[in-house]
């Protein structure tokens, strides 16, 4: 995530609707209805849907680097073939995703070339370190249990494409979340080294993972609209909360202790209440000025490179085929 990104928003100018087509629109979002690709839709939806699946599927792709770290070095084969089976899963979903946002009339291209560029944002999460083994279980159980936290409300986002392509996504999450459970407690269970390690894991990818759900519903700025579009089922808050619920008692029950001495449960609301949350390092994070932020971008700049001849191969072949085709089929006319 590049500082541009944050100064890049999208300038086209806005778009008069048609009030009418407007008035259907909403009343369509309202009544549950599913948008499809050819559905006439504001082209404020049609923006804000881009940018989220865009930042949702760069996000998977990046997102492979932290565990690609982990694949030479995992501590046996069952757990070296479970992590190259979890990245392979990351990669499919951000093809799933890219897929989705072509419907909407953007490229393939156009959507690589916004990420290499640095125009385009992907979740803050991967521009951390993965330190050490007990980083993939940290990874597994806290940045996937958040991310399903969020995609679960995406299975019923109004747009067609992208609600569907989120189901499987989500069945493959909840693998992904449990592996990262099952490396935790075998570490928690384990030496006390090996407890330390988890400890250390928890310490370091906690707070980062609270604030993947986004900024403060109070300065949201696509809340608002993206929610009365049901894009976004839940606010930035109120999934983060969620999260918090659900994961404070995993967390106990590894023996494990949250880095926050103001977590408290609060018996009268039902939910866990945590410290406040340090939005400076999010928005340093957001400006491209993250522990890995420049790694992460020069390492996919790179692959983009070093792919370049497998892509103008195929592309060759494909030209050929086609050519041969068209050959035999004017031969046999
Ligand atoms: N990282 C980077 N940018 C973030 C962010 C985060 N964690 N949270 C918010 N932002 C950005 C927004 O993109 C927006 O910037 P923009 O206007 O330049 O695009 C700005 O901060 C303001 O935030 P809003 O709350 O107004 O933005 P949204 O309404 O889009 O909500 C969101 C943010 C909740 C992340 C929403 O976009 C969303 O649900 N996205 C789909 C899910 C997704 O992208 N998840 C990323 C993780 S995927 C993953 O983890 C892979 C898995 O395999 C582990």
């Amino acid at each position: 995530m590049y500082a541009q990104a944050l100064d890049q928003k999208d300038k086209a100018p806005s778009v008069v609707e048609d009030p009418e087509h407007l008035a259907r629109f909403e009343a369509r979002c309202a009544a549950e209805e599913k948008i499809e690709p050819k559905d006439w839709m504001p082209e404020g939806y049609r923006r804000t849907l881009i940018r989220q699946i865009s930042q949702h599927a760069h996000s998977e792709i990046i997102g492979m680097q932290p565990e690609g770290n982990w694949v030479t070095r995992a501590p046996s084969l069952r757990r070296k073939a479970v992590l190259l089976a979890k990245i392979q899963d990351e990669g499919g979903h951000g093809l799933y995703l890219y897929s989705a946002a072509e419907t909407l009339g953007i490229s393939r291209e156009e959507l690589y070339e916004q990420l290499l560029s640095g125009r385009a944002k992907y979740s803050s999460i991967f521009n951390y370190p993965t330190l050490t083994w007990a980083d993939m279980g940290a990874v597994g159980w806290l940045v996937d249990g958040a991310a399903i936290m969020n995609q679960i409300a995406l299975c019923r986002c109004s747009y067609g494409p992208y609600a569907r392509a989120m189901i499987r996504i989500c069945k493959e999450e909840s693998f992904h979340q449990r592996q990262g459970y099952e490396i935790m407690l075998t570490l928690a269970k384990g030496t006390p080294a090996q407890k330390e390690m988890a400890q250390d894991a928890l310490n370091r990818w906690w707070w980062p993972c609270l604030m993947m759900f986004g900024p403060p519903d109070a300065v949201s700025e696509h809340s608002q609209e993206s929610m009365r579009w049901k894009i976004k089922r839940f606010s930035n808050d109120a999934l983060r909360q969620k999260f918090i619920d659900a994961t404070v008692p995993q967390g106990h029950y590894l023996g494990l202790t949250f880095p926050d001495p103001d977590l408290k449960f609060n018996e009268a609301t039902g939910h866990w209440e945590i410290g406040a949350i340090d939005w400076s390092e999010f928005k340093r994070v957001l400006s491209g000025d993250g522990p890995c932020n420049r790694q992460r971008m020069r390492h996919r700049r790179q692959v983009e490179a070093d792919g370049a001849w497998v892509r103008d191969a195929a592309r060759a072949h494909a030209e050929k085929r086609a050519a041969r085709e068209a050959a035999a089929k004017i031969a046999a006319e």
